[in-house]
C-alpha cells in the first residue's frame, strides 16, 4: 500500500443514525450479516437491539433492497405513533375493565391489514382480478378518509371498543359487539381475497423505533405488545406478506406480557450484536468508499491510514484501545472514530491519528456516551446519572468489598444521589444495585479463565452485553467500564490496563 499523507477531511465515516447515513452511502458500506439475511428472507421478523446496535440499518436496507426487487413497502415511522396522544385519549384500563392487550392487537391488526389493502389497491396496472376488485371495493367504500394519518385507523378502531367496553349497552348485544370487533370481524370476508391477491405481490411492513417517545405507561406497553401479537398473526396470512418490528433490548426485557409471548415465538425473534472484527470491518469499509484506492486493503491497513497502529499510551493497540471504549455498537464505533478525525481537523494534525488526537476526541466523547447511557435508561432508573457521578475521580477497577461498601454508603444515604435514583433503589441489597450497574453497561466483570470468543483485547473483564448469564456473586473484582473513564475522571489503578498490546 502506497504511503501518501491523507487529510482528515478527505475520510467521511458517515452519519450516526441509519436514516441519514442511507442517503451517504450505507448501501456501499452496508455490513451483511446473518441476521440481516434471515430478515430479507422473511424467517426473523422482530429485531432486538440495543440503541446504536443496527436495527433501522437493517429496516434502511431491507426497504431499498424490497423495493428494488418490486415489492411493496410500508414504513411506519415514529411520528405516527404518539404515545402520550394514545394515554391521552384512552380511558385507563380501570374503567370498564378493558382488556387493553387484546383491544391494542385487534385493533392493530384491522390497521395493518388496511394499510396493506391500500397499498395493493396503488398497483400501477388493474388488473381484472376478482379478489383485487373486491379489495378495491372494500377500501373505497370504508376507508377513504384523505388527509388523516395511518395512525387513525387505529385508533378509530379502540374507540369503537372502548366505547362498547365503557359504553351502556346492555348484556348479550354488548357481548356480541365485543367479540366481533376483538375478532376484526368486519374484515373477515376480505381475507382470502388478500390471500390471492398475495400471490403475485409481495407486500413487507417495517415498524421502527417504537422506542421514540417511549414512556412506559400502561398505553405504551399494550401498544407494543398488542402489535406483536398482531404482527404474528398478519404473517400467517401468506409468505409473502411479512410484518417487520424492532424493539430496543431493554424495553423488550422489561415489558413482561411481551417478553412471554415472544419465547412462544422465538424462532422469529433475533438481536443484533457485534464483535471486534466486525466493528473493525464497519469502519474500514467506510474507510474504503471515501478513498476507493484502498479498495484491495485489507481492513487492518484501512485502519492503520487513520491511527497509528500502536500508541504511545501503555502500549496498546490502537484498535484494541478504542472498541474497548464502546459497548460494541456501531454507532459508538462511528462516532468515536469521527470525533478524533474532527479533533483532527480542527488542530491540523496528520494522519494517522495518534494517542493524543484520541485522547482528546475520547473526553468528548466520554462525556456524550456516559449522558447517553443514562438518559437510555431514563424510565427504569431514572437520574442514574448522579449514582454514576459518585464514583468520580475513584479507582477504575475495585475489588468486591470495596464495591459492597460503596455502594451500601450509597443506599444508606452516606453518599448523595438524586430523589428521582433514591426512589427506585427503594428496598435494594447491595447485590441488587451491583446487578443494575452490570446490567446498564456501567460495570464490568472479571472473569477467570475463559474469554469470549471473538475478542482481542487481553482484557479478562467483561460487559454485560458479552456475558448476560453470568452469575455475579462468583466475580472478586469489578472495572467500571473504560467507556465512562475519561468523563468521570477515573485513576487508573497500576496493572490494571484493558488494552493488551
Ligand atoms: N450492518 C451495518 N453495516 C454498516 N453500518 C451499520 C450497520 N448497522 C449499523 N450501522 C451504522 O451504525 C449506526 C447506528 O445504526 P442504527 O441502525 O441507526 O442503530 P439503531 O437503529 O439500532 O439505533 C448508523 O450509522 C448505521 O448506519
Ligand atoms: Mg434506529
Amino acid at each position: 500500500m502506497a504511503t501518501r499523507v491523507v487529510d482528515a477531511e478527505k475520510i467521511d465515516l458517515g452519519a450516526p443514525a441509519a436514516e441519514r447515513d442511507i442517503g451517504r452511502g450505507l448501501e456501499h458500506y452496508f455490513v451483511e450479516s446473518g441476521v440481516f439475511r434471515r430478515v430479507l428472507a422473511g424467517e426473523t421478523t422482530v429485531i432486538l437491539g440495543n440503541r446504536g446496535a443496527g436495527k433501522s440499518a437493517i429496516f434502511q436496507m431491507l426497504a431499498r433492497r424490497s423495493r428494488a426487487a418490486g415489492h411493496k413497502v410500508i414504513e411506519l415511522s415514529p411520528d405516527d405513533y404518539s404515545y402520550e396522544m394514545l394515554a391521552e385519549s384512552m380511558a385507563k384500563e380501570k374503567a370498564g375493565s378493558w382488556a387493553k392487550q387484546g383491544s391494542y392487537a385487534a385493533a392493530w391488526k384491522y390497521m395493518l391489514y388496511v394499510q396493506v389493502m391500500k397499498e395493493i389497491c396503488t398497483k400501477q396496472f388493474r388488473s381484472k382480478n376478482a379478489s383485487e376488485a373486491a379489495i378495491r371495493k372494500y377500501v373505497r367504500d370504508h376507508h377513504h378518509h384523505p388527509g388523516m394519518g395511518k395512525m387513525w385507523t387505529l385508533i378509530s378502531y379502540l374507540k369503537r371498543l372502548e366505547g362498547i367496553k365503557i359504553g351502556n349497552i346492555e348484556g348479550s348485544l354488548k357481548m356480541r359487539e365485543l367479540e366481533k370487533l376483538y375478532k376484526v370481524d368486519e374484515l373477515r370476508p376480505l381475507l382470502p381475497h388478500l390471500r390471492e391477491a398475495l400471490k403475485d405481490q409481495r407486500v413487507i411492513v417495517i415498524i421502527d423505533e417504537l422506542d421514540k417517545g417511549w414512556d412506559a405507561s400502561e398505553d405504551a406497553r399494550a401498544f407494543i405488545s398488542g402489535l406483536f401479537q398482531a404482527a404474528v398473526a398478519l404473517n400467517q396470512l401468506s409468505p409473502n406478506l411479512r410484518t417487520y418490528i424492532s424493539l430496543r433490548q431493554e424495553l423488550y426485557e422489561n415489558t413482561p406480557t411481551l417478553y412471554e409471548d415472544a419465547q412462544k415465538y422465538r424462532d422469529l425473534v433475533e438481536s443484533v450484536s457485534w464483535n471486534e472484527a466486525g466493528l473493525q470491518s464497519l469502519i474500514a469499509r467506510r474507510i474504503r468508499h471515501s478513498l476507493p484506492r484502498l479498495a484491495d486493503a485489507s481492513d487492518e491497513e484501512c485502519w492503520s491510514l487513520l491511527f497509528n497502529g500502536s500508541l504511545s499510551y501503555r502500549r496498546s493497540n490502537s484498535f484494541t484501545y478504542m472498541v474497548d471504549r464502546t459497548l460494541h455498537r456501531p454507532r459508538e464505533m462511528i462516532l468515536f472514530c469521527a470525533q478524533a478525525l474532527q479533533q483532527a481537523g480542527e488542530t491540523g494534525v496528520a494522519l494517522p491519528l495518534d494517542y493524543a488526537t484520541i485522547a482528546a476526541a475520547e473526553s468528548d466523547y466520554s462525556h456524550g456516551r456516559t449522558h447517553d447511557v443514562a438518559a437510555e435508561q431514563r424510565f427504569q432508573y431514572p437520574d442514574i446519572l448522579s449514582v454514576f457521578e459518585v464514583f468520580r475521580g475513584r479507582a477504575d477497577t475495585l475489588d468486591r468489598e470495596d464495591l459492597e461498601w460503596l455502594v451500601m454508603e450509597i443506599l444508606a444515604g452516606e453518599v448523595s444521589v438524586r430523589p428521582a435514583a433514591r426512589a427506585w433503589m427503594e428496598g435494594y441489597d447491595e447485590m441488587a444495585l451491583i446487578e443494575v450497574l452490570w446490567r446498564v453497561g456501567f460495570l464490568r466483570a472479571q472473569t477467570v479463565g475463559a474469554v469470549r470468543a471473538g475478542r482481542r483485547s487481553g482484557s479478562s473483564y467483561v460487559a454485560y452485553h458479552e456475558s448476560p448469564a453470568l452469575d455475579l456473586r462468583n466475580v472478586r473484582r469489578f472495572q467500571i467500564h473504560p467507556m465512562f473513564r475519561a468523563h468521570l475522571g477515573l485513576k487508573e489503578a497500576r496493572g490494571s490496563s484493558t488494552t493488551g498490546a
